[in-house]
Order: C-alpha cells, then sequence, then structure tokens
C-alpha cells in the first residue's frame, strides 16, 4: 500500500542516513524505529557522491533496498535530493562551481554545502541527480513527500554570481539609469557606465552602498529560492502530487521565507533552542508562529531538532528527554503536524558524531532513547490535533528587507537588531498568553484587534497605505523604535520619521539618538501605565507629539536628569493617538514606541494597547510561565516553570468556548477525564496538558 501524506499521526522521526551504515544495521534501525514509533524518515540528504560516485553513473540499488526495507516496516520517506553537498569531483572537475566569500576566498570540499547558487553547471549537476533520484523513486510506496536540498543558505560573491547578480538587477531596473538612481551612485563618485561594471558587495575599502547591499541580499534569497523551485519543477516531471518542500531556518537572514512560502506545498523548519539560553523557549514559540503563518496558519513540520546536544555550540548543553519532550509537544501546539530530529542514529565518524539522535551510540537501553519511546507514544495520542488549526487576534509584522536594511553598514547604532527587537516585544505577549500571527506587512490585517510592528524600519507607500486603512477602519497598530525609516531603496524618506504614517501617529522622530551606556530617565505622564523612573537604554527618537489628539504616555527627562541631552527633556518615548470617528484617518488607535525600553515598561504598554484593543488572553488567571494554545478544538498547556502549577477546569473549558459549568474535558495524552466540579488539575514541571471536551 502507498502511504499518505498527512499520515493520520502526527508524523514521528528524522533523518535517516543509511549511507554511512552497513546493510546488517538498516534491519536493526527498522525494527528500533517500529518500538520506537517512528512514522516517517527523510533520507538521502547528503548521499550525492553515493547516488552517483562519478559523473553520469548512478547507483541507487541501496538506496531501493532502504525505501524497501522501511516501507517493509510501515515507516513513510521523505526523500531528498541529494544536492546540498555535491561530491568532491565537481569541485575538482569546476572550480567555478565552488562559492567565494566577500574577501575573495574560494570555498572548498571536505565539509558539506560548497556551491555557489548561481552557478550553471551546479545546478545542471543538481538538476540531472535530482532526475534520477525522482524518476527512479516517484513512484515508490515508500515516498509520501520530497525534500529539496537542505537548509538552502549558500552566498556567493564569485564572477559567477556576479554574472547573475546583473541578470537580476537588469529584471529589476531595466538598464543602468534606474540602477544609478536606487543605488544613489552619485554619493561617493560610484556611477556606473553600464551594468556590466557592477559587482556583488565584496571586500571594498570603505563603507559600501547601502542600496547594493540590500539589492545583493535581495539577490541571494531569490538565487536559493530558484534552486529550490528548479528541483521541485524536476520532481514535478515525475511525481504530480506528492508534497515537496525544503527545511527552513526559522528567522534565517539570507532568506526572505515570506517570499519562498507559495513554492513550498509544506512548510518545513529545523530548529535548535539553546538549553544554555532561558529565553530559547519563549523565542521557540516565536518561531513557530512565524512557521504556521508563513502559509496561512496551515500545519507545518519540525523537520529537525534535536534530543539532546547538538555538538556545534562552543560549550554544548545537553538536555533532558522532558525537556526534549516539552520542546517537541511545543512545536505541535504551535501548529506542527510532525516532529522530527536530526538524526535517527548517532553518526559514528565525521564532524557530527558528538551531536545527539534518537538512537545514541550508546544503544537503545538509554535515558535519552526512553524519552524518544515515550515521545512516540505521546504523539500518536494527539492524532485529533492533525490538521488543525489556531487562529490569533494579534499579529506581529515581520519582513525580511527590513531586517537588512536595519543590519546594513554605518548605522545609528549596532544596537538595535529588528529581531532581538521583536522577540523582546513577543515575550510579554507570551507572558500573558496572548495568541499571535507573524505575518508581512502587506497580509490581510482585517482580522486581527491588535497589529505590532517592532521593527518594521523600510516601510513603502503601499505598506504605509495598508497600515493607515487598518487603523482607519478601528484597529489598533503599535509601532516600534526606527521604524519608517527608509524606503526599499535604503532612502532616508524626508520629514519626520516614520514620515509616510505621520498623520496616523501625529507624532514623528526628528533625530535617531543612541544612548550613552546606562540609557537616560524618563517618565511616566500617565499613572495607569507606570509611576517609577523608566531607563530608556540603547536608543531612542528624539520626538514630537504633533497634533491635539496624541497623548505623550511617556517622556525623557526632566532636563536635570539628561546631562548633556537636556534638550531631550519632554522628547515623546510613548505616544498614543486615538480617533473615535469622523477625521480624516478614522477611527483607530496608533501608538508609537521610540525608545528602546526595560522589559517590565515595555510589557506595560504592549499589555495596555492589547487590553484596550479588546485582545482576550488564555486562562487569564494562570501563573507565569505557563504557555497555552489552542489548536482546533485542543487546548495545549504547557508548564514553562520549576514547579508545580495548578489549572482551573473552568478556565480551561473557556480557553474551548465551552460551558464553564457543564464541561468535561479530556485530556488526550494521558486520557484523564475532568468536569469542571473536579478540583484544579495539577501539572508537573515541564509537564503538558492536552485537553479537548470529552467525546
Ligand atoms: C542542520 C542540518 C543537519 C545537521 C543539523 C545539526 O539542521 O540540516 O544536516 O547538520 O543541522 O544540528
Amino acid at each position: 500500500m502507498t502511504a499518505r501524506w498527512p499520515l493520520p499521526t502526527i508524523a514521528f522521526g528524522g533523518d535517516y542516513n543509511p549511507e554511512q551504515w552497513d546493510r546488517s544495521v538498516w534491519r536493526e534501525d527498522v525494527a528500533l524505529m517500529q518500538r520506537a514509533g517512528v512514522t516517517l524518515v527523510t533520507v538521502g540528504v547528503f548521499a550525492w557522491s553515493r547516488i552517483e560516485p562519478e559523473p553520469d553513473r548512478f547507483e541507487l540499488d541501496w538506496l531501493r533496498e532502504v525505501l524497501d526495507l522501511l516501507h517493509d516496516g510501515g515507516i513513510a520517506v521523505d526523500l531528498a535530493t541529494p544536492t546540498a553537498s555535491p561530491p568532491p569531483w565537481l569541485g575538482a572537475m569546476h572550480p567555478e562551481t565552488l562559492p567565494v566569500t566577500a574577501d575573495g576566498v574560494r570555498l572548498t570540499w571536505g565539509s558539506r554545502n560548497q556551491f555557489s547558487p548561481s552557478s550553471p553547471i551546479y545546478r545542471a549537476r543538481a538538476l540531472a541527480v535530482t532526475r534520477a533520484v525522482a524518476q527512479a523513486f516517484a513512484d515508490h510506496p515508500a515516498v509520501v513527500m520530497w525534500h529539496v536540498g537542505n537548509e538552502l543558505g549558500q552566498v556567493d560573491h564569485s564572477d559567477v554570481a556576479a554574472h547573475a547578480f546583473r541578470d537580476w538587477l537588469t529584471q529589476r531596473y531595466g538598464g543602468v539609469e534606474a540602477l544609478n538612481r536606487s543605488w544613489a551612485t552619485d554619493v561617493w563618485s560610484q556611477g556606473y557606465r553600464s551594468l556590466a561594471e557592477v559587482q556583488p558587495p565584496r571586500a571594498a575599502p570603505y563603507h559600501r552602498n547601502p542600496a547594493q547591499a540590500l539589492d545583493f541580499r535581495r539577490f541571494t534569497s531569490d538565487e536559493l529560492r530558484s534552486l529550490y523551485r528548479e528541483q521541485r519543477a524536476v520532481i514535478r516531471e515525475h511525481d504530480a502530487r506528492r508534497p515537496v518542500t525544503t527545511n527552513l531556518m526559522g528567522f534565517f537572514a539570507l532568506a526572505d521565507y515570506a517570499t519562498w512560502a507559495d513554492d513550498l506545498d509544506v512548510v518545513a523548519d529545523d530548529a535548535y533552542p539553546d538549553p544554555a539560553d532561558p529565553r530559547a523557549l519563549t523565542d521557540a514559540a516565536l518561531t513557530q508562529d512565524l512557521m504556521r503563518s508563513l502559509r496561512g496558519g496551515q500545519p507545518w513540520l519540525l523537520m529537525e531538532s534535536a534530543t539532546s546536544g547538538v555538538g556545534w555550540r562552543a560549550h554544548d548543553l545537553t538536555k533532558s528527554p522532558a525537556r526534549s519532550r516539552l520542546e517537541s509537544l511545543q512545536a505541535v501546539a504551535h501548529g506542527a503536524d510532525a516532529v522530527c530530529f536530526f538524526q535517527w542514529r548517532q553518526a559514528r565518524s565525521g564532524p557530527e558524531r558528538f551531536h545527539s539522535a534518537m538512537l545514541p551510540t550508546a544503544g537503545p537501553d538509554t535515558a535519552v532513547h526512553a524519552g524518544v519511546r515515550r515521545l512516540g507514544a505521546d504523539l500518536a495520542r494527539l492524532a485529533p490535533v492533525v490538521g488543525t488549526r489556531s487562529s490569533a487576534q494579534v499579529a506581529l509584522l515581520w519582513d525580511w528587507p527590513s531586517w537588512w536594511a536595519a543590519r546594513g553598514e554605518a548605522m545609528p547604532t549596532d544596537r538595535l537588531d529588528p529581531l532581538e527587537t521583536l522577540r523582546a516585544w513577543h515575550r510579554p505577549l507570551w507572558d500573558a498568553r496572548v495568541a499571535v500571527d507573524v505575518v508581512g506587512p502587506p497580509a490581510d490585517l482585517g482580522g486581527y484587534r491588535a497589529v505590532l510592528a517592532p521593527a518594521l524600519h523600510l516601510i513603502d507607500d503601499i505598506v504605509a497605505a495598508h497600515l493607515r486603512a487598518y487603523v482607519a477602519a478601528g484597529g489598533t497598530l503599535v509601532l516600534g523604535p526606527f521604524t519608517g525609516v527608509v524606503d526599499p531603496s535604503t532612502h532616508l524618506h524626508r520629514g519626520r520619521t516614520p514620515a509616510l504614517l505621520g498623520d496616523v501617529l501625529g507624532a514623528g522622530v526628528q533625530e535617531h539618538v543612541p544612548l550613552p551606556d546606562g540609557g537616560v530617565t524618563a517618565r511616566w505622564r500617565d499613572s495607569a501605565l507606570g509611576t517609577e523612573e523608566v531607563r530608556v537604554h540603547d536608543f531612542t527618537g528624539h520626538a514630537d507629539a504633533l497634533d491635539p489628539l496624541t497623548e505623550v504616555l511617556l517622556a525623557l527627562g526632566p532636563a536635570d536628569d539628561l546631562p548633556g541631552l537636556e534638550h531631550l527633556a519632554g522628547s515623546a518615548v510613548v505616544t498614543r493617538r486615538r480617533q473615535e470617528t469622523g477625521g480624516t484617518t478614522g477611527a483607530g488607535t496608533a501608538w508609537l514606541v521610540t525608545g528602546v525600553l526595560p522589559d517590565v515598561d515595555l510589557a506595560a504598554v504592549l499589555h495596555r494597547a492589547l487590553a484596550d484593543a479588546g485582545v482576550e488572553p488564555f486562562l487569564p488567571g494562570a501563573p507565569a510561565g505557563v504557555e497555552v494554545t489552542r489548536r482546533g478544538d485542543a487546548l495545549f498547556v504547557l508548564n514553562h516553570t520549576a514547579a508545580e502549577v495548578h489549572l482551573e477546569i473552568a478556565q480551561l473549558a473557556l480557553a474551548l468556548d465551552l460551558d464553564p459549568a457543564t464541561a468535561t474535558l479530556t485530556d488526550l495524552l494521558t486520557a484523564r477525564r475532568f468536569t469542571t466540579t473536579d478540583t484544579p488539575v495539577a501539572l508537573a514541571p515541564q509537564g503538558v496538558l492536552v485537553p479537548m471536551e470529552t467525546r
């Protein structure tokens, strides 16, 4: 029987690299996978030199044998195109397929990923091996989906890349005049006579052109996406129906995944939260929300994660099976329909021999493997949530070109990283158990009670019009520091920042102000938000209210507390403009936060903005550190604290829109039943509860 995607349960498994093991191990693997409840493995990711040991000589029998064995064992396969790691022969025969860094260093084989995404020879070879694999296995009953390459993320500054960059620029600008205008090449005598003179942003004596740098980022993302698309097209010649994807890397800086999403049949992500980082799991929730949002809420796949250590951190903390379980179930809570690991069997050789796996070198009789078996059983019980979706009342806006533009050279400060700002704004929402989507600024915002744009550095007229329309329709918009500063060519918008939204905000920034270490003082003007002095740190705007409807809620000063910066006294750090009806800018509320606030003060502002907007959190009375999400008719409650917590069953029922007086709930993980008259449910540290109405 041919296995079908989606699988009927949350898919469970990992990367499987049988080419690193001999045949006898394959059978043992399948048997152990069955015992662990594995349902899906990704095969062939790094097998190019085994599949095509010499140019045009393909060896696929071993792979067929593996797929047959897996299929006989009831394990489905996510079959990879092995294009992430070309064999040495490709670089040896064609050095121009090897990527070059901005400093002019050509990277070589002996590791992996040594290819230029722009190399026509690499591409032709990658398509040939993709064709061989697709042709051979498109009808194999084990195959349920296709996995193109691996973590597409290469960047190249070689002559081959320069050529492709010029083609890309020709598409974008038509000719050199438009390029000269967009790149403002009159600055520093950079005027080009023709596109043939244009280079990637290579090592240069001083700061490089920011518009060139931004276009190169866009180009690199598009190049990587086109690699994916070419390989997918070859797969599609042989298989019209199985989903095709590639594994993303969360908030990955080299690829604008918002532009990739339409090309993926299902979003897949690799995630390695750092056990040493106390904020890792809050940030993981944000990444998971991004993954769920990329394709409009469609369930996604956790394609890779680690059962314990990863081997690539300088000091690689391991994790407990309980923590690994919590992380895995958190992904499901945020919309994942698969939990997979790198990798099934721990490597004995190579750079990843100290990376954890589902089956450690020490064997199945280990704590890690016992945890894997337990997780397999847990996931099997979550079948009722497969395919279900979530809804959110709040959108966080995220935009890769804004990120790129804000992280360029020669900025007012290097302490403003849009991703860190996004994370800082997300944390108070996570703490308050507010569900969020993470969407691009052109998304349809109509359904959200509040839209937060923590770090939208780059805004064009279209996005501004979109945000203005959202507020005019009654929405609540909250903008963060250094927002709306540049246009898509990195030119500063004229006027106070964010100029394109000045009317909606009734406020604007006249100067960007990096702050001395230790920050500066600000005082609340609205005591409901706080009464203590606030230390604004790293960066603020010198901002004013420009409209009688605008209230300044937090302002710098007094002057005596701003030595050397007395002129900033009274500068607005938080403003709010509420327009009921009748005005030209409509009925909503627009907040501007111009400075970087301590967490507690940022939380006060955001919680107020959300409360005013009528946003309803889950389990309002639950202790801090209890995460709650809802998928379809199931609730996920995750205890991230080190203590047992107690949950009111009526509160759980309310979060599921059930009558708290009469509801009966069943925890999918334990089959335990609760009625609202029972005493509160105890949830152990790192414990997870998945209540659903008893059916
Ligand atoms: C990435 C890769 C895998 C493996 C893991 C190790 O996610 O895709 O091949 O190297 O990292 O953590």
